[in-house]
């Protein structure tokens, strides 16, 4: 396994490999891996000849400061898990590597709206932070893929308009949601669930597919929508923070579904203390 904590490292070692044409696919994380991660791993190997995975935790798109203090970190794990998955190429990054003129925003990106609705709503300058860190490391990587989990819709909604803006000509690879046997999506965060809110949070899931089978019944979207929250506020541990159904692009609000738009359902919910988000293409 090669191991790279400096860029001009990373790509001395890229420009011997990828003579004729080989393609380079890029699987950014910020640690503490687990199966999801590894999916879009896994993607990348089928369809590149090189993959490179990224483990940083990046400071710019937390708002608050014990939120990025208490992130777990884990690179030994985590570089045991990629080799595990047959990974050899990872690139851990220092702050300084990263953002050597510190954490400045440039060029200026709009996303008019997109940045500030849902997730971008409850925290504050976040998608900034992450359009900011993913050009940064496009710059430094130069792949010709980008894999996203698509259980950060609106990410992967911001990431397509930031490649878009900054005319990069990297192709952005959305992977579908990994979850555990129950539908519960898996996230860092689950490990945080006290056991009965381990026990509820499937209802999440459960919510999203059963509004998603009303909607292609031809039922009212506000009236499943509604029925969905109160589905999953009558469990103890679980209260509905936004569940909207929203266009897959721009995700603003939809009031009535039709089969040739690109819709998705999108929540987040706290599980006590834990907040969690998913979401359900339709
Ligand atoms: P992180 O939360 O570490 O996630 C890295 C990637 O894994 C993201 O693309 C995310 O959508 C994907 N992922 C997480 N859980 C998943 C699951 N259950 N199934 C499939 N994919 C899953 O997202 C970030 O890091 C950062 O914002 C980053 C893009 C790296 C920029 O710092």
């Amino acid at each position: 396994m090669f191991i790279f904590r400096r860029a001009a490292e990373l790509q001395a070692f890229l420009q011997r490999r990828r003579t004729h044409g080989r393609s380079l696919g890029f699987v950014p994380t910020m640690g503490a891996l687990h199966a999801g991660h590894l999916s879009l791993v896994e993607r990348a190997q089928a369809e590149n000849e090189l993959t490179v995975a990224s483990v940083f935790v990046n400071p710019t798109q937390f708002n608050e400061a014990e939120d990025l203090r208490t992130y777990p970190r884990t690179p030994g794990k985590d570089c045991e898990l990629l080799a595990q998955v047959g990974c050899g190429l990872v690139f851990l990054p220092t702050v300084e590597e990263v953002y050597p003129k510190g954490g400045h925003l440039s060029p200026k990106l709009v996303f008019d709206g997109l940045d500030t609705r849902l997730e971008g709503e409850h925290r504050p300058g976040h998608f900034d932070g992450v359009a900011q860190v993913v050009t940064r490391l496009l710059e430094l990587v130069q792949p010709d893929r980008l894999y996203l989990g698509q259980k950060d819709a609106q990410q992967v909604a911001i990431l397509r308009s930031t490649i878009k803006q900054i005319e990069s000509p990297v192709e952005i690879v959305a992977v579908p949601t990994v979850r555990d046997h129950d539908g519960l999506a898996l996230s860092s965060r689950n490990a945080r669930l006290s056991a009965e809110a381990r026990r509820e949070a499937p209802a999440i899931y459960e919510a999203l597919k059963r509004t998603s089978a009303g909607l292609k019944d031809g039922l009212d979207a506000a009236s499943l929508l509604a029925q969905a929250k109160a589905y999953i506020n009558a469990f103890a541990s679980l209260k509905v923070e936004y569940l909207e159904l929203v266009d897959a692009e721009q995700m603003k609000p939809i009031q009535t579904y039709r089969a040739e738009q690109a819709a998705i359902l999108v929540t987040a919910v706290w599980a006590e203390d834990v907040r969690l988000i998913d979401n359900l293409e339709l």
